[in-house]
């Protein structure tokens, strides 16, 4: 029976339980995660109201359903519909947004930002907490959003191996930048995440392992994983011969939550939605292995079709309203509350504060 080694736990020691493939391993594992998350956070679930604002990229990452090349259709939602999404997050209790969208640099995405971010804080006395989620940006462009009020930044390393990197994507995503925006984004005081894909084609379990200690090393407050899902119309595409199950992609998306929550137990952890595309369950299972964050889509119903990262993403027929119901029950029937009109920040952030 799995039994957790009683020290830090190293590379080796990671390595042998993302290995594990026992369902009663595997739930021990998910049992003791849970029960270092319920300890620290609590039986509490945080919101995020996911906005996804816009599927315009510049980028051609090679996993990406939206990625520029893919001849799509392209949207971007008015000021208007952002500050709707925003005030029903707001009027829902939901206490936090996600804004997120495909990468420009572009001005004209700057200002709508920044003046969304502002309209946003205007409205609700500041009172809603902003994740940004808009991907690689000049260090002045980082303060400016921090200035109008995000106080929190996702951006995915993808993977913390170099190499690896390099094969996802093309010379306009470079390693080196995504790093040094996430040291940036630290330095200007977001609250800042990151994350990696899940069973990526030619990913090692010593990637995996890697990217948890990268997690560790880059101390971040917050964590978004989800499996790799393929997508029709990309490059990688053609790998998917090479790929594992679906089933053991899931599996080991759980066993990365899990392992994180054991190393880094006061951060906030997403249950994300590429785990429920794989199982229909998959977003408990993922509060369950000891993720704490949810982040319910509030993008209007006509535009959901179209930010496909993947294909078969859920919710795409769902409007705002049926998620709420959907996800409300979902979280009580595991026993959850929701953290209603919190923020539900990173304890870690503050922890972190009041140690240095
Ligand atoms: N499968 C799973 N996740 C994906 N993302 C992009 N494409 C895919 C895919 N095919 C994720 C990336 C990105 C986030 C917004 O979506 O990790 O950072
Ligand atoms: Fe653009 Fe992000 Fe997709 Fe890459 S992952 S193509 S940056 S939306
Ligand atoms: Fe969207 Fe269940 S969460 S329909």
């Amino acid at each position: 029976m799995f039994q957790l080694p009683q020290r830090d736990l190293k590379k080796e020691d990671i390595i042998d339980i993302l290995s594990i493939k026992s369902t009663e391993d595997m739930e021990a594992l998910f049992r003791e995660a849970y029960r270092i998350k319920e300890k620290y956070i609590g039986k509490i679930v945080y919101y995020r109201g996911l906005i996804e604002f816009s599927n315009i990229c510049a980028k051609n990452c090679y996993y990406c359903g939206i990625r520029k090349d893919n001849p799509h259709k392209r949207y971007e939602m008015t000021d208007e519909e952002i500050q709707e999404a925003a005030l029903f997050a707001y009027e829902n209790r939901y206490g936090s947004i996600v804004l997120q969208s495909g990468e420009r640099e572009d001005s004209v995405f700057i200002e709508k930002i920044i003046r969304n971010l502002n309209l946003i804080r205007q409205k609700t006395g500041g009172k809603l907490g902003i994740t940004l989620c808009v991907g690689e940006q000049e260090e002045e462009v980082y303060q400016k959003f921090f200035e109008a009020g995000a106080h929190r930044y996702l951006l995915r390393i993808e993977t913390s191996s170099q190499d690896f990197y390099k094969t996802l994507h093309p010379k306009d995503h470079l390693f080196e930048r995504r790093l040094s925006c996430l040291k940036t984004l630290k330095r200007i005081g977001y609250q800042t995440g990151t994350g990696v894909m899940i069973g990526l084609p030619g990913q090692t379990l010593e990637n995996l392992a890697d990217d948890l200690l990268f997690f560790r090393e880059m101390d971040i407050d917050m964590a978004g994983m989800g499996p790799y899902i393929e997508h029709e119309q990309t490059p990688l595409y053609e790998l998917k011969n090479s790929l594992e199950t679906k089933e053991e992609r899931f599996q080991m998306g759980l066993k990365m939550i899990a392992l994180l929550r054991i190393i880094m137990k006061d951060i906030n952890i997403a249950s994300t939605t590429a785990l429920q595309t794989l199982d229909p369950i998959g977003r408990e299972k993922g509060l369950l292995a000891g993720a704490n964050i949810l982040m319910p889509n509030i993008t209007p119903q006509q535009y959901r079709g179209d930010y496909l990262l993947y294909q078969d993403k859920p919710c795409i027929g769902d409007t705002k309203e049926e998620c709420k119901n959907c996800l409300s029950l979902r979280i009580s029937g595991i026993g959850e509350s929701i953290g209603y009109n919190e923020w539900g920040d990173s304890r870690h952030f503050y922890h972190k504060k009041i140690k240095h």
